[in-house]
């Protein structure tokens, strides 16, 4: 089907024989899964849209058993697709075909904590809201967060360089892991995974694992920067009467909030309709065009609070602002965030779901949904914007009953183009994968693919990590 759908070949890879299977049990006993009821889960990602058709699911439990794994399957010219919790939203975590599903499910060790640093060492396979637990009792908080953290692993997180809503005041993966270990397409373990906030030493290697979406190597530890946890948080959940208020909040946030900012999150009318529609949510305000999430977190609350008061009397006595908010207990905060985080599912049960997600320049940003919506009129049935406004990134979303081509038509290269023109990305934060892959050029120029092209084939000759992932197939341009 997938092949049919995206046009897409089987690369001459081996088929797995009942010899390599024997092996296999023999390097991870007893997790070797290969009942299709068991692998179905795994064959298919979390929006549905991409199937693969794998035949086994492996599940080392340390770097060695990747190690034998992976070195077998460079010989055997197996194709392997790393798989974390399958929380990705561009079909990167699936096979295409029948590779073989490598999961880090079972390597979820935590290897140290120093209470002085906060430097967290683990394993790939720590779900990220159970590392973000551990770490808040000994005071401290994990540098990400994201709507997926029940079930995404933090060798994901990396592998995709996952945002999500700490990143405008933790900064991205690529400051915050230190150090982190990565097995080679051909069974080489690369260790890396110092935990030095200061290392010249050559080249950055790490970097290059980061965001690469296992098409480069498999990683295996990470070793991470972990922030104080933070003393006080409050929430602001505010409306306001158009896009250009919610730029306008934002800077006046900026000046007046400083240093306890660590959220500015906006939604659109269109998608609070949807999580009150699909998920029984309440709207806490009289409905507005737009809502904005604001958290701050600081470590004196009776000082957060007095800033956040002063800044709201500033932007609602000068109209920004028509409705407000604020919550400083756990309940309402978690309430508050629910309504941004959980759109997402919302949309999965509006229908089919068309996703982007978009860095522009911030003034640019909500002029994409509307020249969009403008374009596709009554062809979608809904078309929403939501994102991480702090960053200058839009998850820009299109609804339908059912997957239709002709809107594919006219929303692709549209929406890819018209990025472009404003130097935005077509891809902020979820990475390429299988489905964006073709559009990197949009972002990027030749000579950049080209080496990525290089690197890739200097890393895995064979190109048995993920293939069919992240880089455009070659020739098609
Ligand atoms: P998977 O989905 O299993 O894999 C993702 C990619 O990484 C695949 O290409 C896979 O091959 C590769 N990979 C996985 N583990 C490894 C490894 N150990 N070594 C090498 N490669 C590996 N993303 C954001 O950036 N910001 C958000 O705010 C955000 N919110 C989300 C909210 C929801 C509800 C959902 C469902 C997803 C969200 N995402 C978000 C998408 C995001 O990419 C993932 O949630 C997360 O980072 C992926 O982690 P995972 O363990 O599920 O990886
Ligand atoms: C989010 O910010 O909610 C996530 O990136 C998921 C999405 O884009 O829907
Ligand atoms: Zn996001």
């Amino acid at each position: 089907l997938t092949s049919e759908r995206y046009g897409v070949q089987r690369l001459p890879f081996s088929h797995v024989s009942d010899k390599d299977l024997a092996f296999f049990e023999h390097t991870v006993p007893g997790r070797v899964i290969t009942d299709p009821d068991m692998l179905k889960p795994f064959n298919v990602d979390w929006l549905k849209m991409v199937r693969g058709c794998s035949k086994v699911l492996l599940k080392p439990r340390i770097s060695g058993e990747v190690s034998e794994i992976l070195r077998y399957c460079n010989e055997r010219n197996l194709a392997v697709t790393p798989q974390g919790g399958n929380t990705g939203l561009v079909g990167g975590s699936v096979p295409v075909f029948d590779e073989i599903i490598l999961s880090t499910a079972l390597m979820n060790q935590v290897i140290s904590f120093n209470g002085v640093s906060g430097i967290l060492v683990c394993q790939a396979g720590c779900i990220l809201e159970t590392l973000n637990q551990y770490v808040e009792e000994q005071e401290f908080i994990m540098p990400l967060d994201l709507g997926a953290k029940g079930s995404c692993h933090i060798g994901g997180n990396v592998a995709t360089n996952a945002g999500g809503i700490r990143l405008l005041r933790y900064g991205s993966l690529r400051g915050t892991v230190l150090g982190l270990e990565a097995v080679l397409a051909n069974g080489r373990v690369l260790n890396c995974l110092t935990s030095l906030r200061k290392d010249n030493t050559g080249y950055d290697l790490k970097q290059l694992f980061i965001g690469s979406e296992g098409t480069l190597g498999v990683i295996t530890a990470v070793s991470i920067l972990c922030p104080r946890k933070p003393k006080a948080a409050n929430v602001a959940f505010l409306g306001c009467g158009s896009f250009a208020h919610v730029l306008e909040t934002f800077k006046v946030c900026k000046g007046m909030l400083g240093e306890i900012l660590s959220a500015y999150e906006f939604l659109d009318d269109e998608c609070m309709k949807l999580v009150q529609k699909h998920l029984k949510l309440n709207n806490p305000l009289t409905g507005s065009p737009f809502y904005v999430l604001i958290e701050t977190s600081g470590s004196n609350a009776g000082h957060d609070e007095e800033k956040l008061n002063n800044f709201l009397e500033q932007v609602i006595s000068s109209g920004l602002v028509i409705a407000g908010t604020l919550a400083t207990d756990e309940t309402k905060i978690k309430a508050l965030w629910a309504l941004r985080e959980r759109i997402t599912e919302a949309l999965t049960h509006d229908g089919y779901v068309y996703k982007y997600d978009i860095s522009l320049p911030v003034e640019k940003l909500y002029d994409l949904v509307c020249d969009t919506r403008a374009r596709l009129g009554k062809s979608a049935k809904n078309v929403v914007g939501y994102g991480h406004l702090g960053d200058g990134n839009l998850h820009l979303n299109i609804t339908a009953d059912s997957y239709q081509q002709t809107l594919l038509n006219a929303i692709e290269p549209f929406v890819y183009e018209w990025t472009a023109k404003y130097q935005g990305s077509i891809s902020a934060e979820h990475g390429l994968g299988f489905k964006k892959k073709q559009h990197i050029y949009y972002s990027k120029p030749d000579e950049a693919v080209e080496l990525m092209q290089k690197v890739k084939a200097m890393l895995d000759p064979r190109g048995i990590l993920n293939p069919y992932k992240t880089l455009p197939t070659q020739g098609s341009h």
